[in-house]
């Protein structure tokens, strides 16, 4: 395979999530121990900087699994950091009462008292950044990578804005991430944004907003994404060097974490967790495991309880509650919460 084609095959497995799922039914309750005041909004929640982000540009409200898993894993690992989960589909969050009721239709998050759901909101979220004027002119129908670009696009105002960590839905978090202001190769002198954490007003974010605008060209899969992420580096940070072994590098003043830490199983062996092993790895080497949705939209795999695959013994020990509702055939998103 040529160079070339073998970036476009690691820049398609760079995923984002995608597609659907069902629903119904009724319960679920928390307590909001960190709030006495009864206003609860992104700014307050998100404001000391150590947030947790995750996505999802589309309507979809009844998440699979691995979204669910991806999140429940963040807040259970990370008890003391709010892992705030945004979802175009929310009706507007304000205080604790309407957090309750969201949280209420999603009982295997709801017992975890550091999750947060907010609607995204891009026309708020992009104000006051280079991304304001391409968002008001982009005509989200012509766009034929629309829920990845507008993924791309909120991400880094997340990220410019309050500072923390952002992960995709199909990350299986293990251990807390030790770093700060990193990004993570997939493979040797390719940036992945598919995980990446910095301060809150960082220039390198700022810088990818402006070359989001600037280079704009939402046809290409990924050239808002880790492409962009990549010739940014390249272009003010460092002429990225390769790997030589399990070491982490520094990119001018950025982390640039090996792939082992969120890729020890490459895209193109994605299959493999959904495989029975003969012993199950430890991944002593990583925080958290990509699990490429996007490679699997195709045969769309999933975890299958009994299955004795790496993946259901990665959703016992990291995802308990989330789990136990695929187990019990329970749905995970109730409609019609009082
Ligand atoms: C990081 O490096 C960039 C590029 O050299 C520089 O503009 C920026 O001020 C540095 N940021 C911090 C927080 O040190």
């Amino acid at each position: 395979m040529s160079l070339k084609g073998k970036i476009l095959l690691i820049l398609l497995c760079l995923a984002v999530t995608a597609i659907f799922y069902k629903s119904s039914n009724k319960k679920g309750r928390r307590s909001m121990p960190f709030f006495f005041h009864s206003t609860i909004t992104q700014d307050n929640v998100l404001s000391p900087g150590n947030g947790i982000f995750f996505i999802e540009t589309t309507d979809r409200m009844d998440p699979p699994s691995l979204v669910l898993c991806a999140v429940e894993s963040a807040a259970r690992i990370n008890p003391d950091r709010p892992v705030a989960f945004f979802m175009k589909g929310l009706p507007d969050i304000n205080s604790v009462e309407d957090q309750n009721r969201a949280l209420d239709s999603f009982p295997t998050l709801a017992p975890y008292n550091n999750i947060y759901l907010f609607p995204l909101r891009m026309d708020i979220l992009l104000k006051d950044t280079p991304l304001l004027p391409w968002y008001q002119q982009v005509n989200p129908e012509k766009e034929v990578h629309w829920a990845h670009v507008s993924s791309d696009a909120s991400r880094l105002a997340l990220m410019y804005k309050y500072g923390g960590l952002y992960m995709d839905t199909d990350i299986i978090s293990l251990r807390p991430v030790p770093v700060e202001n990193f990004l993570v190769a997939e493979s040797n002198q390719l940036s992945s944004n598919g995980v990446f954490g910095f301060n809150s007003h960082r220039d390198f974010t700022w810088t990818c907003m402006e070359d989001f605008v600037k280079n704009y060209n939402g046809a290409i899969w990924g050239h808002q994404g880790p492409a962009l992420f990549t010739r940014v580096l390249r272009q003010f940070y460092c002429d990225i060097p390769p790997f030589k072994g399990d070491e982490d590098l520094k990119c001018g003043n950025v982390s640039f974490l090996n792939p082992r830490r969120f890729y020890p199983i490459e895209c193109r062996f994605w299959m493999r967790f959904f495989e029975v092993w003969k012993a199950f790895p430890t991944f002593v080497d990583s925080y958290a495991l990509h699990l490429f949705n996007y490679a699997n939209r195709g045969e769309r795999r999933v975890m299958v309880p009994g299955s004795n695959t790496l993946v259901e013994h990665l959703y016992v020990q990291n995802c308990p509650a989330t789990y136990e509702a695929v187990l019990e055939k329970r749905s995970t998103h109730l409609t019609n919460v009082p």
